[in-house]
Formats: C-alpha cells, sequence, structure tokens
C-alpha cells in the first residue's frame, strides 16, 4: 500500500509513521507537512533513513502542489493529520484554522476524488461534541452525540468532519472518521498541557494552571490512538465515525500534581492563571464501537504511560529544548536547501 501521511511531522502524525514503519516494511509511505511552527522535521530523522519513506515540504491548501502529489504518487491510502491543533492559538488568529483544517481538508477531499483513492481517513477530536457537566460523570461522548463546538479549533475540526461524511453521501468517496481524546506522548509539542508542564517543572519554572485546575481530559497514550487509526484504515466500515478514548479522565490539577511527584518536584511551583475563554469542562469519550467493531483497546494504563512519557523527555531534552530555543525551524533549511 501507498500511504499519504498528512501532518506527519507533528506529534501524532509522527508517531503513526514510526508505527507504521516498524510494523508495515511492504508500505511505502509519504509525508506531506508545511513545517509549521509545530512540525519538526528532526522528529523524522530516523524515518528519513528507510527508503520505504519519502517526505515533501507543502501546504495541504496548494491546491497545485497536492494535485500533483497525488497525480505522481497515485496513494492508496490518505490519513490526514494536518491541521493547526492548538484551542489557545485558535482563539488568537481563527483564520488560520479554517485555512488549514477546513480548506485544507477540502482540497485532499477534491484529490482524493480525482485521483481515486481506496480510503481517506480524517483524523478528528472528540472536541467536536463540545463539553459535559463536571457532575454528571454518567455522560460520555458516543458517535450519537450531537456536534456542538465552543472553540474556533473545534469549530473547524467540526466543519471537515462534516466535509468528509459529505463526500462519501454526495460523491461515494470512501471516507472514515476517528474522533479521540486528548493524547500524550513522545514528541508532544511543548505548548500542550503535559510536555508544556514537564519542561517547565524541569527548569524550576511556575506551571500555569488555567482557572481552577478542575477541568477534565480523557487521556490517551498516542501509541494506542495509533493502533486504532490502523485498524481503522485497514478493517473500518466506510463511510463511518469511530470514537476513540480509554476512560482515562483526569483533573488538569491531577496530572500536573503526578507530573511534579514524578520528577520530585515542590507543588508550590503551581500557579493559577486566567481561565481560556470558553474553556470546555469535560471530554469523555465511551469508546464502545471501536472494541466492539474493530477489537480495539488501549493498551497503556495511564500511570503507565506517564512515567513512559516523563522519561522519554528527560531523556530528550535535547528535542524540546531545541524547539524552546526556535533551532528546529533551521533543520529543514540545513538538510534541504542543497537538494533542490
Ligand atoms: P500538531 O500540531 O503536533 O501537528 C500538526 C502538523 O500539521 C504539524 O507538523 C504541522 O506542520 C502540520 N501542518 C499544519 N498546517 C499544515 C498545512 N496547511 N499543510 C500541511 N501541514 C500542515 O498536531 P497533533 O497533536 O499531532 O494533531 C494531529 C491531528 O490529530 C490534528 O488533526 C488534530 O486535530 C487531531 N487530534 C489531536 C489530538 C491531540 O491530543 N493532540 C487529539 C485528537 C485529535
Ligand atoms: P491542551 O493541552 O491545550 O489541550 P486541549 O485544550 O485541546 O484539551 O490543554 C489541556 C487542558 O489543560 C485544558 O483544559 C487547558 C489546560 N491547560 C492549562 O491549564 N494550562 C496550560 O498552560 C495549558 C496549555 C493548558
Amino acid at each position: 500500500m501507498k500511504i499519504l501521511i498528512t501532518g506527519g511531522a507533528g506529534f501524532i502524525g509522527s508517531n503513526f509513521i514510526y508505527y507504521l514503519l516498524g510494523r508495515y516494511p511492504e508500505d511505502e509511505l509519504v509525508c506531506l507537512d508545511a513545517l509549521t511552527y509545530a512540525g519538526n522535521l528532526e522528529t523524522l530523522e530516523e524515518a528519513l533513513q528507510s527508503p520505504k519513506f519519502r517526505f515533501v515540504k507543502g501546504d495541504i491548501a496548494d491546491r497545485t502542489l497536492v494535485y500533483d502529489l497525488f497525480e505522481t504518487e497515485r496513494f492508496d491510502v490518505v490519513v490526514n493529520f494536518a491541521a493547526e491543533s492548538h484551542v489557545d492559538r485558535s482563539i488568537e488568529t481563527p483564520e488560520l484554522f479554517l485555512r488549514t483544517n477546513v480548506m485544507g481538508t477540502q482540497v485532499l477531499l477534491d484529490a482524493s476524488r480525482k485521483y481515486g483513492v481506496k480510503r481517506y481517513h480524517q483524523v478528528s477530536t472528540d472536541e467536536v461534541y463540545g463539553d459535559l457537566p463536571l457532575d454528571r460523570p454518567d455522560l460520555f461522548f458516543t458517535e450519537e452525540t450531537p456536534i456542538h463546538t465552543s472553540s474556533p479549533y473545534s469549530a473547524s475540526k467540526a466543519a471537515a468532519d462534516l466535509l468528509v461524511l459529505a463526500y462519501y453521501r454526495t460523491f461515494s468517496l470512501p471516507v472514515t472518521v476517528s474522533r479521540c481524546s486528548n493524547n500524550y506522548g513522545p514528541y508532544h509539542f511543548p505548548e500542550k498541557l503535559i510536555p508544556l508542564m514537564i519542561s517547565r517543572a524541569l527548569k524550576d519554572q511556575n506551571l500555569p494552571v488555567y482557572g481552577t485546575g478542575e477541568n477534565v481530559r480523557d487521556w490517551l497514550y498516542v501509541e494506542d490512538h495509533c493502533a486504532a487509526i490502523d485498524l481503522i484504515i485497514r478493517k473500518g466500515t466506510i463511510g463511518e465515525v469511530y470514537n476513540i478514548g480509554g476512560h482515562n479522565e483526569r483533573t488538569n490539577l491531577e496530572v500536573v500534581k503526578t507530573i511534579l511527584r514524578e520528577l520530585d518536584k515542590p507543588e508550590s511551583l503551581i500557579t493559577y492563571v486566567t481561565d481560556r475563554p470558553g474553556h470546555d469542562r469535560r471530554y469523555a469519550i465511551d469508546p464502545t464501537k471501536i472494541h466492539r467493531e474493530l477489537g480495539w483497546l488501549p493498551a497503556t494504563k495511564f500511570d503507565e504511560g506517564m512515567k513512559r512519557t516523563i522519561l522519554w523527555y528527560l531523556n530528550h531534552r535535547n528535542w524540546w529544548e531545541r524547539i524552546l530555543a526556535g533551532e528546529y525551524q533551521d533543520y529543514y533549511e540545513r538538510m534541504y536547501s542543497h537538494r533542490s
């Protein structure tokens, strides 16, 4: 199979590339990524050694570039991870989110139609369902939960999901959609809660907790997400949406305290800061459908996953320090300027 992975220089996409390279040596992988601030080619250094992997720098919203790539490569499967993904940034610049997350998705859908792929998979988020109240632990998001978004980020992801499903209904494009809860693990950009808190705690800097820290997220180890997407693209039913999550709900404060405990740092580093506007209270996925239909279950318990993640950040200090220093952005120039 030849698989296009968009956004593969980011957190989940890069983990997915390594997941596939380790399991399907016969598959050919092409990564298309614009290398925005969130894309880091250094993350793909090892993958770039493989003859089965090719990297293309480009914007999914660039129709000419995308069509040329599809024409040359004739992909069997497209997995779209490329997105602007940070809620706080979407509050600052919503238009960027609409351009990449909605218009970019549309270009990929059009290319998939024009050049005929066997599967187009859209990587989406549980945030399209909005949030759940804190005092109703009995409520979970199912695939039937109405779309009810809160932030420009989630609104753009929901718009993309609807477009993907419309291309199935109207044009019979063979699509699937997955909606996953919050991921954590290696290569997570240090602007998101867990890597931000680990990197700041290691430098004895204050840890900015929004509001009261009581908001709840349903955390999934990134490799479990990759395994679920892999199952969906190989065995999932066309036209279907699959929720992905592992019943690992934690308040933000619990997460931050876990990190402090593991690093043997004092809780006095915690600083309460002004809440995020429109801050979603609780996310919680009901993963019954993907378990029943595809046999998927998460393999990694939260405590184990957190230990592994913290150890990874301790052992890869160079990776995140170069990000914080902005140095990783020179990498493409250094590696590729002499090649074109
Ligand atoms: P990320 O921000 O770490 O990576 C996004 C990648 O997309 C980057 O490499 C970036 O350079 C690339 N990109 C951005 N705009 C692009 C464009 N116009 N053209 C080509 N490439 C572009 O994001 P992530 O956390 O890895 O998330 C990947 C996907 O999974 C997103 O679609 C996100 O909505 C979804 N998701 C994320 C989570 C999570 O917890 N992180 C949970 C559920 C779903
Ligand atoms: P984040 O990692 O941005 O993911 P999302 O908003 O997509 O769930 O944030 C996770 C939770 O952590 C969210 O409730 C906001 C909170 N948060 C903080 O309290 N402080 C921070 O500095 C950040 C980045 C997030």
